[in-house]
């Protein structure tokens, strides 16, 4: 049996005590972390046993412990919106805004996501795996410990079921938990730009039923977009996806307010993300409905967009998920840490709020809300000590320095 028993946390950040778990956090209760200073955790058999203060830990017996002191222990991060496996950076995208395009020229010219999706073609499955698995143990050591990767630069059957592949090659190897979403709606494809429906076709009633036969995704997501995917697009797309039992995670209201959110809603959306355009219609429509609005500040940051309206959404009760949106175009980082500054600095969100919603929120927006997001008993032990600190507020003020010094996954050590 594995053990590990950590003691003098300066601070155990997330609890969750009693026998009620919270599926989500909302609204005011997001200003708040639960935590117990001065405590120890146990951990057995890669999951949570138990935890409690230091002047009760002579209960455990225990050969494998370990002394955290000074240092803050934290749920690992749940990273809920990337696109973690790609083939090549685009950083003449980057100057190429700085000079004045916007992303929205840069596609026009076939650049984007199509320059994506000319270099995955050209790359074997193999290097596009070993390249992805050094992305994510990088993002691993800076906390993450859940995350969600989408499809969506393979565009075509053999390249879109490729890079699936290698989503599930991840999640077979690990060490974390990763979930897949089918994103061949992303962009039109160049042999399509006058057929829009065909493309719309071909994901229908050739790719879907591949992805599914084979078991390659668990979520379905389209860029709900102007010059993209359009609303009715998209409820078409979406709609096939349920019939395959792939439930929808979209990209929504991203450069334009164009009824992301509200088709999302409709068809009981786990998500809807970007949610740089939205209005106190979106809000409004999100408040009656389950789907959680996730909010990517680093792409806005990149893209020099806008920023989400955090504090309207938080403040008319709204859960709020953070995420990366880890890609080659519109944000090459899957920093978490970073992400929190941002949060923070931009969003106005207090530290607790953004350690929520990347901690519970992010679970419950890859639907692993029962087995990540806090530290509770007989949840994953996917866990972060952090360096030395004074409180969990040092996380996003310390920025540009990665506050994580140790991983466990799985209730090791990695
Ligand atoms: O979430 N907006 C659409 N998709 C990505 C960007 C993809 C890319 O530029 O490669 C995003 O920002
Ligand atoms: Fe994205």
């Amino acid at each position: 049996m594995q053990h590990l028993l950590l003691t003098n946390i300066k601070q155990l950040c997330q609890i969750e005590t009693g026998t009620e778990r919270k599926s989500r956090v909302s609204g005011q209760a997001m200003k708040v972390l639960p935590s117990l200073e001065n405590a120890w955790l146990y951990l057995e058999n890669g999951h949570i046993h138990s935890f409690g203060k230091m002047d009760e830990v002579h209960t455990i017996q225990c050969n494998d412990i370990v002394d955290v002191s000074g240092r803050m222990v934290l749920p690992a991060w749940c990273d809920s919106h990337t696109h973690l496996v790609f083939a090549a950076p685009r950083e003449q995208e980057f100057v190429d805004r700085i000079n004045g395009m916007s992303y929205e020229d840069i596609a026009m010219r076939g650049g984007g996501i199509l320059n994506s999706a000319r270099k995955l073609a050209e790359m074997d499955e193999h290097e596009l795996y070993d390249q992805s698995h050094r992305r994510l143990l990088e993002v691993i050591r800076q906390g993450t410990g859940a995350i969600e990767i989408k499809s969506g630069y393979g565009l075509n059957l053999e390249a879109e079921l490729k890079m699936l592949r290698v989503i599930r090659k991840l999640k077979e190897n690990g060490p974390i938990a990763v979930k897949a979403s089918f994103l061949a709606a992303h962009a039109y494809p160049l042999e399509y730009k006058e057929n829009k429906a065909g493309y719309i076709n071909l994901i229908i009633n050739e790719m879907l039923p591949r992805v599914a036969d084979e078991g390659l995704a668990d979520y379905m997501d389209v860029f709900c977009e102007k010059g993209f995917f359009s609303v009715d697009d998209t409820d078409r797309l979406l709609e096939a996806g349920w019939k395959y039992g792939l439930k929808p995670k979209i990209h929504a209201n991203q450069l334009h307010n164009s009824g992301g959110v509200q088709v999302g809603v409709k068809h009981k959306a786990i998500s809807v993300d970007h949610l740089e355009c939205v209005g106190p219609d979106e809000i409004n429509v999100l408040s009656s409905a389950d789907t959680m609005p996730t909010l990517l500040p680093a792409a806005a940051f990149f893209l020099g967009i806008h920023y989400q309206p955090a504090r309207q959404m938080i403040d008319a009760g709204l859960p709020v998920c953070l995420a990366t949106d880890y890609n080659p175009g519109s944000c090459p980082s899957g920093n978490v840490p970073f992400l929190l500054t941002l949060a923070c600095t931009q969003l106005r969100m207090t530290p607790e709020e953004a350690i929520n919603a990347v901690t519970l929120n992010g679970a419950a927006a890859m639907e692993l809300e029962n087995e990540m997001g806090t530290i509770a008993m007989g949840k994953k032990a996917n866990l972060i000590i952090t360096r030395p600190m004074p409180s969990p507020a040092y996380i996003p003020y310390d920025f540009g320095n990665n506050p994580v010094e140790r991983m466990i996954l799985n209730g090791a050590f990695l």
